[in-house]
């Protein structure tokens, strides 16, 4: 595996060092430390790609001023072995002044240069508690999609707002590359595998695999009214049925749910009822307590049908 740091070394490799005609580079972004989920998505951009290219950046503009860009866990070594054990031909791990000549000031009324900003799917959900977050995601992938041009790149479903808020931005700013979604990875209660999991007792993990279950009660009934009832459901039942599964929770202040959305696939755009033939996201962020650890951890699942 090759490791770079510059942007002319990329260059270099892409347009000198490897003949590209007919053959494919896939693409895997991330900030390091890395962890299963990214290895499932390295794994099927090998499998699928003659060249895989994986990124290590930790991108200070999708930090807010009042996150702690410091303390991100740094991993680069472990990082390393891991992706050549994956048989990943590029590692690109650039530093903040090769990716944002300018600087980068956490604050944005202080930044300087091209900034990506796709209105309409940023603002909502993930984005309400962070404002500037999918800014950052998209300027730092359109930098990103440009120095290394994949054919491929590669996102988990887990992050469904950005794969969504980064579909748009590919498919309207004609960028060349196409994306692909890997499904959640999931632990056999259902619950969706996250680092945060390990904030969790493991009765907490036990009652954390309910968020899902909720979610796959509203899909059971979607599924139905679409095969067995061609028929419209409204938004009123779905958040029942979900809340049905939830609600012991609730009652005890273990779940406080941030927000639950069903939303069309491509916009984002709340429903009032899901047709047979809708493409829909139900999402969700649930602030777990665990009151074995006092730790409240954000949890965030959703499933796309
Ligand atoms: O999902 C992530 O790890 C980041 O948001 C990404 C896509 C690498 C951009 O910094």
């Amino acid at each position: 595996m090759k490791v770079f740091h510059t942007i002319k070394e990329v260059v270099q490799w892409r347009t000198q060092e490897i003949d590209r005609r007919g053959k494919t580079i896939g693409f895997v972004p991330t900030m390091g430390c890395l962890h299963n989920g990214h290895a499932t998505l390295i794994r099927q951009s090998v499998q699928e790609n003659d060249f895989t290219a994986v990124s290590i950046f930790v991108n200070p503009s999708q930090f807010a001023p009042d996150e702690d860009l410091d303390q991100y866990p740094r991993t680069l070594p472990e990082d390393t072995k891991l992706l050549e054990s994956l048989n990943v031909d590029i590692l690109f791990a650039p530093n903040a002044k090769e990716m944002y000549p300018q600087g980068i000031p956490l604050d944005v009324s202080s930044q300087r240069g091209p900034f990506v900003n796709v209105l309409g799917v940023s603002e909502m959900l993930e984005g309400k508690t962070r404002p500037n977050f999918f800014r950052g995601v998209t300027t730092v992938v359109t930098k990103l999609f440009n120095i290394i041009m994949p054919d491929n790149s590669y996102f988990g479903q887990k992050d469904i707002q950005q794969f969504i808020v980064l579909n748009v931005m590919v498919n309207e700013l004609f960028i060349n590359t196409k994306l692909t979604m890997v499904p959640i990875v999931r632990a056999d209660s259902g619950l969706a595998l996250s680092s945060r999991n390990k904030y969790l007792s493991p009765k907490y993990l036990d009652i954390s695999a309910n968020i899902y279950k909720g979610l796959s009660d509203a899909q059971k009934s979607i599924e139905y009214s679409r095969v067995e009832a061609q028929q419209s459901i409204d938004r009123e039942t779905l958040l029942k049925k979900i809340e049905t599964v939830w609600e012991p929770y609730i009652i005890t202040g273990d779940f406080r749910i941030d927000y639950i959305s069903i939303a069309d696939f491509n916009t984002l755009n709340e429903l009032d009822e899901v047709n047979p033939t809708d493409k829909i996201v139900i999402s969700c962020a649930v602030n777990v307590f665990d009151r074995n650890t006092n730790n409240t951890v954000r949890l965030i699942d959703n499933i796309v049908m």
